[in-house]
């Protein structure tokens, strides 16, 4: 069943009122902005252990008490965080082993954030009983709406504790058999056979890092190291608010925690979004930040999930902190919601007036007052928030996929081979995305063990591993009437990253896709080949297969070099569907001409018949449609019909002028 958790979008985010513990009038003051910038929720105790337990056992809730208290006689909605990101400096100091061992075998010492050994189980234990005395004083709290756990769980530990973790872990994943270890490693290559467990250590620059095997299974490790981390922290949530849902912020396509498998350990899937606006390049950032919205949406069958953190204005990390236009917080925040967040949330509310982000944007500046252009658009976005309550909940789902996998990155980032300057896993997704995006088609981004059955579409660039069983489902889908889009380096390895023996793809798909890949070539930056497809030459990058075509038939070839006149695009029908062969890189254009073609075939209708120009993009969700411009221009477009306009009341068709920034949410 469908679940709801919230009746508003939430808008609101980081609140660190423990930074500002010495100036209560601040909190009042926070209050009264709060109210003013329509904000109805705050994420906060997300950084403040070392103000809950100053010192081992003694306690000060006194604080937190009164500012739950005063969030919810102000109408605030508290989303409380679980404090293990950072611990206090006590807890590093009286139990060493709390902190994190680098690659390079030195334990850290106490500062910055997480840093913490995913392992230790004192670790483990302080923060299962901070958890448990948050959830036991607050259980009741009518303020409480959700638990935010930790904060962007990342990175890896090397200590021992981990090192005999890892190998219990891999003891497990091998049925407890060195030999099939051995055998699954490839071990025989550079004399690499282990006799005993002990032998094996995690993964560094120092000792092994060539065995792509081994690699994978400390990814597999290190992430399921997290989830286990993570299920430790809940255990005594679950147990005394069964009723509070529960998530935990992801960050962007993080490579290192499998997020499309923690997914179903949350309620309710999180992630903070921070593109970079407004260097020129604003089409191309909105369709990467979609893609992951869409992956994020696609995590837990369509259903919506938070927008955890933005920010309001600018950020502190990257290279150049380019200040976003006015307008531009608002249009992002609205992409957010059309791609299916139920909330629109900031780091952080009130700016620090010291430490690392003090340049951080945030919706309340160190000026302090209301009377700013961040403040007032903040403020703005949250009159339109309000008035959105009929998306919220609602779960999408799309006929069209795309996979992208994590394990799959792993892979990719291992193997040495092809092209090695050229991986991009994430940028050869998106260029397959892309073109469904321009089209106003709805994209589910989705693993590779996902169900298929309820797509027109399936396609997998790039798919170079094959868990157990996909190859299998693969054919099963195509098989039932599906059309599947096999991309370049498709199926060459199993879960182990051991070659698929008799040709490319592997096994089954030979068949199922009519093709047998011989050769793989490569091209350096700058040399191109060209594919003809359809009468039109398009350019050839990086990467090419070199493909028979058994049953298959021929779509397009390759124009130079000594395979020229071989396929380089197939389709064959294979059961009541189609199996398509795209077995090179390609420039956008590509994709965009022959996907327009596979959804003219396929009848797959836009989900909005709206027209619009480049980069002003469609996205429907359930009955409401959002238009927005991401061009630095105004920009024309043309309504297929009569809309309410949901912002202004009003009712609207025809042609119409969108500003610099500018959206449309109709119904
Ligand atoms: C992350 C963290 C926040 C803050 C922001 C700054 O998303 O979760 O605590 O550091 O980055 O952008
Ligand atoms: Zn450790």
């Amino acid at each position: 069943m469908n679940k709801k958790f919230f009746d508003h979008i939430v808008h609101g985010g980081d609140y660190n009122p423990d930074q500002w513990i010495s100036t209560p009038e601040i909190w009042d003051e926070d209050m009264r902005l709060m109210k003013l910038a329509h904000v109805n929720s705050a994420t906060i105790n997300i950084f403040s252990w070392s103000l809950i337990e100053p010192e081992e056992g003694v306690y000060n809730f006194g604080w937190l008490d009164t500012m739950m208290d005063k969030l919810h006689a102000n109408g605030i909605d508290v989303i409380l965080a679980t404090p293990s990101g950072a611990r206090p400096p006590w807890l590093a100091q009286k139990y060493p082993e709390v902190l994190r061992v680098e690659e390079n075998g030195i334990r850290n010492e106490y500062g910055v954030r997480h840093n913490h050994c995913l392992t230790s189980p004192i670790y483990r234990q302080k923060v299962r009983e901070i958890n448990h005395i948050l959830a036991e004083r607050y259980k009741n709290h009518p303020a409480l709406k959700m638990w935010h756990i930790s904060n962007e769980y990342c990175g890896e530990c090397h200590c021992e504790l981990c090192q005999e973790a890892f190998r219990d872990w891999l003891k497990d994943y091998y049925h407890n058999d060195i030999e099939e270890l051995n055998e699954k490693w490839w071990n025989g290559f550079w004399s690499h056979r282990i006799s005993d467990w002990s032998q094996i250590n995690s993964p560094k620059y120092r000792g092994e890092n060539h065995v792509s095997a081994m690699k994978l299974c400390w990814n597999r490790f290190v992430s399921d190291s997290h989830i286990s981390f993570y299920e430790n922290e809940i255990a005594p949530l679950r147990e005394i608010t069964p009723d509070i849902p529960i998530t935990t912020n992801f960050m962007n396509m993080y490579d290192g925690i499998d997020y499309q498998k923690f997914a179903s350990h949350l309620d309710l899937i999180s992630w903070d979004n921070y593109p970079a606006w407004d260097r020129g390049n604003n089409g191309s950032v909105a369709v990467r930040t979609a893609f992951a919205h869409d992956a994020f949406r696609s995590m837990k069958g369509g259903q919506p999930f938070f927008m955890m953190e933005s920010t309001p204005s600018l950020v502190n990390w990257h290279d150049v902190n380019k200040l976003p236009k006015p307008g531009m917080q608002e249009l992002s925040s609205i992409q957010s919601v059309a791609h299916g967040a139920d909330s629109v949330q900031y780091f952080q509310w009130r700016k620090s007036k010291g430490g690392h982000e003090k340049y951080h944007g945030a919706v309340v500046d160190h000026c302090g007052h209301e009377n700013t252009r961040v403040f007032r658009d903040v403020a703005r976005l949250g009159t339109v928030l309000e008035k959105l309550d009929s998306v919220v909940g609602g779960y999408s789902n799309a006929k069209v996929a795309v996979i992208y996998d994590w394990e799959n990155s792993w892979a990719i980032k291992h193997y040495c081979g092809f092209n090695n300057l050229k991986r991009d896993y994430v940028g050869e997704c998106v260029k397959w995305y892309k073109p469904f995006y321009d089209m106003g088609i709805a994209v589910d981004v989705i693993p590779m063990d996902a169900d298929f059955s309820q797509y027109d579409l399936v396609i997998a660039p790039y798919l170079y591993m094959l868990k157990d069983g996909t190859a299998e489902r693969i054919e099963k889908y195509i098989a039932e009437g599906g059309s599947f889009v096999a991309g370049y380096l498709f199926g060459f390895v199993d879960s182990n990253d051991m070659c698929f023996l008799g040709g490319w793809p592997a096994d089954n798909l030979k068949q199922v896709f009519g093709v047998w890949c011989e050769e793989t070539d490569s091209l350096p930056e700058g040399m191109k080949n060209v594919a003809t497809y359809g009468g039109k030459d398009y350019d050839v990058v990086h990467i090419c297969d070199i493909i028979h075509a058994n049953t298959a038939e021929v779509l397009a070839t390759y124009g130079r070099d000594f395979y020229a006149g071989m396929p380089a695009l197939t389709v064959n029908s294979f059961g009541k569907g189609k199996a398509y062969y795209a077995a090179f890189r390609n420039d956008d254009s590509f994709t965009a001409d022959f996907c327009r073609e596979l959804v003219s075939q396929l009848s797959i209708a836009p989900d909005a018949g709206i027209v619009t120009p480049e980069n002003v993009t469609v996205r429907k969700r359930g009955n409401t449609v959002f238009v927005m411009n991401f061009t630095d221009e105004a920009a024309e477009i043309e309504l297929d019909r009569e809309y309410r306009n949901i912002v202004s009341g009003e009712k609207i068709s025809g042609r119409v002028t969108l500003d610099v920034c500018g959206y449309l949410v109709l119904e």
